[in-house]
């Protein structure tokens, strides 16, 4: 009806978090399912996992590994990620494995190629977390974590972390995951191991903070 100008659709008003991630052994798929559950727990707030396209070199070069071939087979069926995407979301969790101890090439190729929304300042302002993975426990999960933060403060993002207090799980010299800068888990020299409970529970709730935040930030 033309004379109401400012009505606006129950889906303004909800809060949406975007999780892109991108997993080769499904450790990643598993955490950012987690960190969904947490933010999904947050009222008025709807969540949509996209997963990073794969690179045809790399899917050539894994082909012969059962436990890469048996992952990429359980995410086939989740949307892949655009840029509309990003516009879409009020709020991020991003699943980022390690490689040499910093951001995957297909992750960075996302980003690298939303140029366009960084001159248009459309992620400013925008609440953001991680997830991330290592195959040994001094692989670097902390620095995947801090140096994928880079390219999110030039976005303008607002930096969601893990905050101790609210994660006591963390306090711990056990060979899990979670840090102040990100929730986390450790796959294994040979991916054979799956995130502890503890690592789910930290995933989960930086889900929780990531839709709180953002939620605030929205209203
Ligand atoms: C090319 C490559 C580089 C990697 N670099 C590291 C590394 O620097 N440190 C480490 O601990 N693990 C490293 N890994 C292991 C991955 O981090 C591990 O397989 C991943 O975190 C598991 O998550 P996913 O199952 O979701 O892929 C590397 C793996 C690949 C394939």
């Amino acid at each position: 009806m033309e004379h109401i100008i400012n009505f606006k659709g129950a889906d303004y008003y909800m809060t949406k978090i975007l999780i892109p991630y991108y997993s080769s052994y499904g450790h990643i798929y598993t955490m950012v399912k987690a960190a969904a559950e947490g933010a999904e727990s947050v009222e008025g707030v709807e969540v949509k996992i996209v997963r990073v396209e794969e690179f045809d070199a790399v899917k050539q070069a894994m082909s012969s590994q059962d436990a890469y071939v048996q992952a990429q087979e359980a995410q086939k069926d989740v949307p892949v990620a655009t840029h509309d995407d990003l516009r879409w979301a009020d709020g991020f969790v991003w699943g980022i494995p390690t490689r040499y101890g910093s951001m995957p090439a297909q992750l960075k190729q996302y980003i690298d190629s939303a140029g366009g929304l960084w001159m248009n300042g459309e992620l400013e302002g925008k609440a953001t977390g991680i997830v991330t993975s290592t195959g040994s426990i001094h692989g670097g999960q902390e620095t995947t974590a801090i140096t994928s933060l880079i390219p999110m403060l030039h976005f303008g993002m607002i930096y969601v972390g893990l905050p101790y207090g609210e994660n006591t799980e963390q306090m711990t010299a056990d060979g899990i995951g979670g840090s102040p800068y990100s929730a986390s888990t450790v796959a294994g020299p040979d991916g054979s191991k799956q995130p502890d409970e503890r690592d789910l529970i930290m995933a989960r709730s930086l889900g929780k903070r990531v839709a709180t935040v953002s939620k605030k930030l929205k209203a």
